[in-house]
């Protein structure tokens, strides 16, 4: 239930800054999204196939103050009424992330306001509380963005214990140079997903790593090595490459492998409640495999809307809350850290 009681409303700014987009909201009591502004340098970025660091810095600083400024018009709020800024402070772009870094001290430090650096990716897994009222830790989450793959065991709000990883290619990443190869562009996890759906998932047996002696931990350049040489391979056989096959193919031995290791872990750990985080949640393939699996075995699967699964301030704010409410407050030194730990502070 949100907190009705408006004098003890807490209301976070979120901002975030990581990679391509620059978003910012405003959300009340860690559940409500009063607002939630994102600017996309997708479009920009797509003329050269992916993220340019320096680009994606410069476009952050031109957009930053105009994203902030329409979250708090939304959300019909000022600065004033804010209790706590929350920033994404890593994992991501260096370059990036210090734009979004250096403006909430600066709103911070002018308005005499408590500053709380969050985690990228805790954020994500913090994206399902928004839309789930119910939801509440204990719960196993699946991670599966651009740039990680986890599989971790959210003991309490804030509190995360990794139980698996890729040890190579997240599956974003995966999704990514599969639709370069097969001639998709960037971003393509969303037009291999779209394109999938023509294709035969059967058509090409794709391999679907496992790794013998950390059996919850994943394993992506392999299938992805596989597409290129099954494309590969019908260039010089002269043989036709079906994308709409391939895009099938590959999507399902990835999300194969995804059920796989989420239910083994389930199992181990006796987690009764699932939650997808991150892009590649939003994969509907994905939600499809796991819906249907979570109903045979009578599990609970959560997921966040496709707008909170990509990059944005919403789910910042909801765990900048989180952290607020427990006394989490960063001092002047908090800077950017492109390789931040989960569960790191
Ligand atoms: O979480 P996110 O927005 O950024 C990171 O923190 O990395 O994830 C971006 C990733 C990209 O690799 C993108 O291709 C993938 O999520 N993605 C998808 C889908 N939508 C986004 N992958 C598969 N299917 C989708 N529908
Ligand atoms: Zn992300």
């Amino acid at each position: 239930m949100l907190q009705q009681n408006i004098e003890e409303d807490i209301l976070v700014l979120g901002i975030e800054s990581s990679c391509d987009e620059t978003a910012a909201a405003v959300v009340r009591n860690g559940r409500e999204v009063l607002s939630n502004v994102i600017s996309s340098q997708i479009e920009l970025h797509k003329l050269y196939g992916g993220v340019v660091p320096e680009i994606a810095s410069r476009k952050h600083i031109e957009k930053i103050n105009q994203v902030i400024e329409e979250a708090l018009f939304e959300a019909d709020v000022t600065l004033d009424d804010i209790d706590a800024v929350a920033v994404t402070y890593g994992p991501g772009l260096v370059g990036a992330l210090l734009v979004g870094v250096a403006e909430a001290k600066a709103i911070c430090f002018a308005k005499k306001k408590p500053l709380v650096g969050i985690h990228h990716i805790e954020g994500h897994v913090s994206a399902n509380y928004i839309e789930h009222l119910d939801l509440e830790p204990p719960f196993l989450s699946l991670i599966v963005s651009g740039g990680h793959t986890h599989l971790v065991q959210v003991v309490d709000y804030g509190k995360y214990e990794i139980i698996g990883r890729t040890r190579d290619d997240a599956v974003g990443e995966a999704f990514d140079k599969v639709a370069r190869a097969i001639g998709l562009g960037y971003p393509g996890g969303p037009k291999i997903d779209k394109l999938a759906k023509e294709g035969n998932p059967l058509a090409i047996s794709f391999p679907k790593a496992k790794i013998e002696e950390a059996p919850l931990d994943f394993s992506f350049s392999g299938v992805k090595s596989a597409v290129l040489n099954h494309i590969n391979g019908c260039k010089m056989k002269g043989e036709q490459i079906i994308p709409e096959d391939i895009a099938a193919s590959f999507q399902k031995a990835v999300v194969d492998v995804l059920v796989d290791r989420t239910m083994q872990a389930a199992k181990k750990y006796n987690s009764k409640k699932i939650a997808l985080a991150g892009g590649v949640a939003s994969n509907s393939a994905l939600r499809a495999a796991m819906e249907e699996t979570c109903n045979k075995r009578n599990l609970s699967l959560y997921y966040p809307s496709p707008i909170y699964c990509t990059d944005n301030a919403a789910m910042i704010g909801v765990a900048g809350y989180y952290e607020y409410i427990k006394g989490t407050c960063h001092g002047w030194d908090l800077n950017a850290v492109p390789n931040l730990k989960i569960g790191q502070r």
